[in-house]
C-alpha cells in the first residue's frame, strides 16, 4: 500500500502528478488556509506532509498525529517547525536550500536598490499625476556603487548578495554572522567581518539575511536603528520579527534612517500599519524567492524528500537526521 500524504498548501499540477506515483496524496488545490484543529484534522493517518511557512508544526499537532513521519517544508526557513519536539517524536523535518538562493540574492539586492534609489515612492507620485516638472532634487537618493554593504547573516544568501555587492558593483562589504566565514569565503564574497556594532555604524546599506529564532526576535529594534547613519537604508529579507516594526516605522518617520525596504513582517500577511503611512519605505509580500523557476525547484525537492525518506529511507537536505533512529 502507498503511504498517504497530505499537501498543505496549493502547488504545481506536475509536482502534485509525481506525489501521486508514490503516495495516496491529500492536496489543497483551492489553497484554504486551515485552523490548527483542522491541520490536525487534515494530517489524521498521514506518513508525510508538505508544508509551506504558513503551517505550524507544533508540539500539540505532533501530540494529535502519530503517524507523522516526515514534514518536507517548500522553503530555506522553517520557524514554522518545532525542531526540537519533532526531533523527540521521531519526525523528520526537511527545507529546500540552495534551489533559492541566487533568486532570493538577486530580491535583495533589488530591494536594497529600490529602496536607496526611491523607485517604489517615485511611482507613487507619477502615478497619482503629480509630476509636472524636473527638478533638481526630486526623489534624489543614495548612491549604490561604490557605498559601504552591510549584512546580517552571511548564510548561503548573504553571501550571494556580498558577491553582487563586491564584484558588480564595487561596494565596501561588511558582515556580521554568528561565527566568522573562513578566509578563502571571506576573500571570494569580497566581505570583511566586523562587530555588529561597527555594522550598524558604517553601512550605508543593511540587508539583513538571518534565520529566525526566539534569540533573533527584535534584532533590530529601536536601540540598533539609533546606531545606524540617518542616511541609511535597512533591508529585510530574513523573516518577520527579526525587526520591530513599530520600531522601525517610527524611526521612518524621525529621520533616524532614511528608507527601508521590507519583503517580510511581523505577523504577515498583516502588516503594521504604520508602515502603510510611510513614504519611505519599498514594501513586498515576501516574494524574495518568487521565480516560477526557483518556486518549482524548491517545490521538486520538497517532494523529493518526501519520496526520498517515505519510498528509499533516505532524505535529501534532513534539518534533524537524528530524529531517525538507526
Ligand atoms: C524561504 O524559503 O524561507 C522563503 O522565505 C519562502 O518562504
Amino acid at each position: 500500500m502507498k503511504p498517504s500524504i497530505l499537501v498543505a498548501r496549493a502547488v504545481f499540477p506536475e509536482v502534485l502528478s509525481q506525489l501521486a506515483q508514490h503516495f495516496e496524496v491529500t492536496s489543497n488545490q483551492d489553497d484554504v488556509l486551515w485552523t490548527p484543529a483542522q491541520l490536525i484534522q487534515q494530517l489524521q493517518g498521514k506518513q508525510g506532509a508538505f508544508t509551506t511557512g504558513s503551517e505550524r508544526i507544533s508540539q500539540a499537532v505532533l501530540a494529535a498525529c502519530p503517524d507523522l513521519k516526515i514534514c518536507a517544508n517548500m522553503a530555506v526557513g522553517f520557524n514554522n517547525f518545532e525542531l526540537d519536539a519533532m526531533t523527540a517524536a521521531g519526525v523528520l523535518a526537511t527545507n529546500t536550500p540552495d534551489v533559492l538562493t541566487e533568486t532570493t540574492a538577486d530580491f535583495g539586492f533589488a530591494l536594497m536598490m529600490a529602496t536607496a534609489r526611491r523607485m517604489a515612492e517615485s511611482e507613487h507620485f507619477l502615478r497619482a499625476g503629480l509630476w509636472n516638472r524636473w527638478r533638481y532634487d526630486m526623489f534624489a537618493g543614495s548612491e549604490v556603487h561604490g557605498s559601504t554593504l552591510g549584512i546580517l547573516g552571511m548564510g548561503r544568501i548573504g553571501q550571494a548578495i556580498a558577491k553582487r555587492g563586491a564584484h558588480g558593483f564595487g561596494m565596501k562589504v561588511i558582515y556580521h554572522n554568528r561565527s566568522r566565514l573562513d578566509a578563502p569565503t571571506e576573500a571570494a564574497c569580497g566581505a570583511a567581518y566586523v562587530s555588529k556594532s561597527e555594522l550598524l555604524q558604517q553601512a550605508d546599506h543593511l540587508i539583513l539575511v538571518l534565520p529566525y529564532s526566539p534569540e533573533a526576535h527584535h534584532t533590530i529594534g529601536a536601540a540598533e536603528l539609533a546606531q545606524m547613519k540617518p542616511t541609511a537604508t535597512l533591508v529585510n529579507i530574513a523573516r518577520g520579527g527579526i525587526v520591530d516594526d513599530a520600531a522601525l516605522a517610527a524611526a521612518l518617520n524621525h529621520g533616524i534612517i532614511a528608507a527601508a525596504g521590507l519583503d517580510v513582517f511581523e505577523g504577515e500577511p498583516k502588516v503594521h500599519p504604520d508602515l502603510l503611512t510611510v513614504p519611505n519605505v519599498v514594501l513586498t509580500p515576501h516574494i524574495a524567492s518568487a521565480t516560477m523557476s526557483t518556486r518549482l525547484a524548491m517545490a521538486q525537492l520538497a517532494a523529493n524528500n518526501l519520496i526520498g525518506y517515505l519510498v528509499h529511507g533516505k532524505p535529501l537536505t534532513p534539518l534533524n537526521p537524528q530524529a531517525v533512529k538507526a
